[in-house]
This record gives structure tokens, sequence and C-alpha cells, in this order.
């Protein structure tokens, strides 16, 4: 059975529009997969993410205490999606990756969050495919690609069909600087998945089409990372 690891953006989980509809339709998508799939899926934080951090922020908290408060709302994501995958996958998010490992034992889908401050979900999701040996990482994002510029703020920007991850890190920077980054995916994570030798596929998570060809590994429209 293949191993997938999903990146899942707190900005596809809840943007505020038809979330409830979106969570139950990409759980039926999930619990659907996994007569061929073991599946991992690690939540983002999103716009609710960012709401506490920026409040926090406001308020004058430390960098380390807003990333606490970015992990408790991602962990709060999985126990939405946790709701409509009912059975089908643990409902308390694993915290380590020894405990995924283990839950994918008893558990056909495996819930995580974030787990330590200064990281990303995305980089959550390499390292945990790293450990788990998955045969590919999937990022599932608000866009439908690596763009070479911001698709939102330049609609006439390029979208990659196929990346090397030298590329892909050239073309997103630094990485996580300080709580709560918007970029596409986490070059600091990209580097980790780089090393370990598995593809990213970077697609539109709420175009369930798509994404279900990413984690089945067919074509798909997105960017596949590699090399
Ligand atoms: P995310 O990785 O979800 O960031 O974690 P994001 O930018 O909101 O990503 P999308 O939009 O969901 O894809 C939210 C915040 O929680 C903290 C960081 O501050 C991050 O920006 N966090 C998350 C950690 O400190 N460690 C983690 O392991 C995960």
């Amino acid at each position: 059975m293949e191993r997938v690891v999903i990146s899942l953006g707190g900005s596809i989980l809840v943007p505020g529009d038809g979330d409830p509809s979106y969570l139950a339709k990409l759980a039926e998508l999930l619990v659907e997969l996994t007569t061929s799939h073991k599946v991992f899926a690690v939540t983002g934080g999103g716009r609710i993410a960012r709401f506490y951090i920026e409040t926090g922020r406001a308020l004058g908290a430390k960098e380390r205490r807003l990333d606490e408060l970015g992990i408790e709302i991602t962990r709060m994501n999985a126990r939405l999606l946790a709701i409509p995958l009912g059975a089908h996958a643990n409902q308390e998010p694993a915290k380590t990756y020894t405990e995924a490992a283990r839950l994918a034992r008893r558990h056909p889908i495996v819930l995580m969050g974030g787990t330590s401050p200064g990281w990303t979900t995305d980089r959550v999701a390499a390292s945990l495919a790293r450990v788990v040996k998955a045969d590919r990482l999937v990022n599932a994002t608000s866009v439908d690609g690596v763009y070479a510029e911001d698709p939102k703020e330049n609609p006439f920007a390029r979208r990659f069909d196929r990346l090397t991850y030298a590329k892909l890190i050239e073309l997103t920077g630094e990485g996580h600087t300080r709580a709560g980054p918007r970029i596409v995916f986490d070059p600091v994570a990209a580097r980790v998945a780089a090393k370990a030798g598995f593809p990213l596929l970077v697609v539109d998570g709420r175009d369930l089409t798509a994404l279900r060809a990413a984690i089945c590994g067919d074509a798909f429209h997105g960017t596949t990372v590699s090399g």
C-alpha cells in the first residue's frame, strides 16, 4: 500500500467559504482512497491561526508564544477534520512522528497538527513523510501550483508544471522567520523533502479532482517538484 502525506493548508480547510461542505467532501475522498493508500494528513492553521497570532502580537507576546498559539489552532483544525472522518481516523491529533507512525497501525487515516515552535505544518509534513517513508508528499494549498511570482499579486505570473527543489527553494526564500507566514511551501520543508528524495506535489486543495490525482500519483493540474 502506498503511503502519502498531505499538508492541508489552513487556507483551504477553514477559509470561511463553505467550509462544512468542503470538509465533508474532503473526508469522503480521503476515506475512499484508504482502499489503496495509507493517508497521513497534517493540518495547517490558516486565517484562524493568523487571527490569534496577530492579536497576541499586538498584546506584546514573544514569537515562541505566538507559535504556540498557532500550533493549538493547527490541532483544532485536525479535530475539525476528525469529525467527518469518524472511525477512519484518530480523533486526537498526533503530537510526534513516532505517535503518528504508531497510530497508522490502527487507523487508515492519521491526523496530525503542528509540533514545535519555529516550524510550519509544511515542515511537519515533510519530516513525517521522511519518517514514515512516504511515496510522495502532497501540498494542498490555496493556489493551483508554484508560480514564478505571487499569482494573487500578478495575475499573469507563470505557473510551473515541473520544478526542481533547488528552484523551489530559490523562489520561496528564507522560510519561517516569524509566526504566521504566507508562502506556497516552506523552503525549510522543501530542503527536508529534497534530502529524503520523495516528490512534492503542489495542488489546489479545493479542487478535489486535482487533489485525488495528486494523492494517487496520476497526472494532475498543479506543480510536481523533484530532483
Ligand atoms: P501553519 O504552518 O499552518 O502556517 O501554522 P500557515 O502560514 O497558517 O499555513 P497555512 O495557511 O495553514 O498553509 C500556523 C502557525 O503556527 C505555528 C507558526 O507560527 C505558523 O505560522 N506553528 C505551526 C509552529 O510554530 N510549529 C508548527 O509545527 C506548526
